[in-house]
């Protein structure tokens, strides 16, 4: 593959994307090429998910290790069929109830999907995205299409067009913009294949939510304890990380907000530039300080808060601050996804007001 490809930027309605664009990126797909596009969690880059040679440019081109598997995106549940075997009756019941939407299951690799999709594993993660020129793209190239984030490998995931351009201007065929996705955090991922169901990665689906399905199900991402400072700091993948040094404080509200403006006013008299990752609400905890703000739009509402987190990392990043500081919304519902971003962020590191 040659080191610079022309990329190609469409602008699309999200609704109602136009389908002699759409035709020719799934032509693309179908040639073995690069497709960036939206979904409704992230912007994703894609390639034909049945062409190993396709799947390994994306490889390339994110500069991902091969032994990081990426997810198989479908366009109608039935076709859970066409990529895995042995789906076990759940793998049906929670297609049926969560699809298309921001869940990804893992099940047992079919023979239509070679090995470099899943790094060798004999599992695939498969996903039936929901946004309309995800399910287009995918039902025009008529093939399931493997896409990871459409970032460079350990940067915040992409939720604009322009985040995907920033890391992959030439190495992509065709950006599709469909502008901001809507829940701006990964889909969750399930595991079925173990003996029990185990959730890998908390994401647009709540825990909650898989409870009601799955009453047992088990949390597998270490990242989720609230100490997750105690955990072998060797074991966290740095990922998710803006270009700054990332402080993670614990606790919310007040008890968070006092020591971070602390730790603010120590590092400007100590010439550092700071960024802090906040809602507007708790803005006015670090008013006369002259920091740079990173917005995550109103804490009453965690879905907008998700959407905006990792369009706040890049923008304090593109500020070129020095320090970012931040804290967590909490584990219920979409605030276990944004503790395990923010944690991911701060490479595991969490700061104790205590
Ligand atoms: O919302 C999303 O999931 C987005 C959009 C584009 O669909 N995709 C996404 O892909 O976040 P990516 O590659 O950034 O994360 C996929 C993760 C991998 O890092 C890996 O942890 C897990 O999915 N994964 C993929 N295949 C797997 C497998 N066979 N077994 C276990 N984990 C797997
Ligand atoms: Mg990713």
């Amino acid at each position: 593959m040659s080191d610079h490809i022309e990329t190609r930027v469409y602008a699309l309605d999200p609704q109602q994307p136009d389908p002699a664009v759409i035709a020719q990126a799934a032509a693309v797909i179908r040639a073995g090429g690069l497709v960036a596009f939206p979904t409704e969690t992230v912007y994703g880059l894609g390639a034909d998910a049945t062409d190993s040679a396709a799947v390994g440019r994306i490889f390339t081109a994110k500069a991902r290790p091969p032994s990081d598997p990426v997810i198989v995106h479908i366009a109608a549940v039935e076709q859970i069929d066409l990529v895995a075997v042995d789906v076990p009756p759940i793998a049906w019941t929670l297609a049926r109830a969560f699809w298309p939407g921001p869940l990804t299951l893992i099940l047992k690799r079919g023979a239509l999907i070679p090995a470099n999709v899943s790094a060798g594993r004999d599992t695939v993660a498969v996903r039936m995205p929901s946004h309309p020129i995800a399910r287009a793209l995918i039902q025009a190239a008529g093939t399931p299409i493997a896409a990871p984030s459409a970032n460079t490998f350990s940067r915040p995931s992409a939720t604009t067009a322009q985040h995907v351009l920033a890391d992959l201007r030439g190495r992509v065929d065709i950006v599709l913009d469909g502008g901001p996705t809507p829940v701006g955090l990964e889909s969750t991922i399930v595991d079925l294949t173990g003996p029990a169901a185990a959730i890998l990665r908390p994401g647009g689906i709540t825990i909650e939510a898989l409870r009601q399905y799955i009453p047992a199900i088990e949390v597998r991402s270490r990242l989720l304890a609230m100490d997750a400072a105690a955990e072998a700091p060797g074991q966290l993948i740095k990922h998710y990380s803006p270009h700054a040094e990332m402080r993670l404080f614990a606790g919310v509200d007040a008890a968070a907000l006092t020591p971070m403006r602390t730790a603010a006013e120590a590092l400007i008299a100590g010439g550092r530039r700071v960024g802090i990752l906040i809602t507007d609400e708790d803005a006015a905890h670090f008013a006369g300080l002259p920091v740079e703000v990173g917005s995550l739009g109103s804490g009453r509402d965690l879905a907008a808060v998700g959407a905006r987190l990792f369009a706040a990392l890049r923008d304090l990043d593109s500020r070129a601050v020095d320090v970012i500081l931040a804290h967590g919304f909490g584990h219920e519902g979409l605030g276990a996804a944004i503790w395990d971003r923010l944690l991911r962020a701060a490479e595991g590191k969490v700061i104790d007001a205590e």
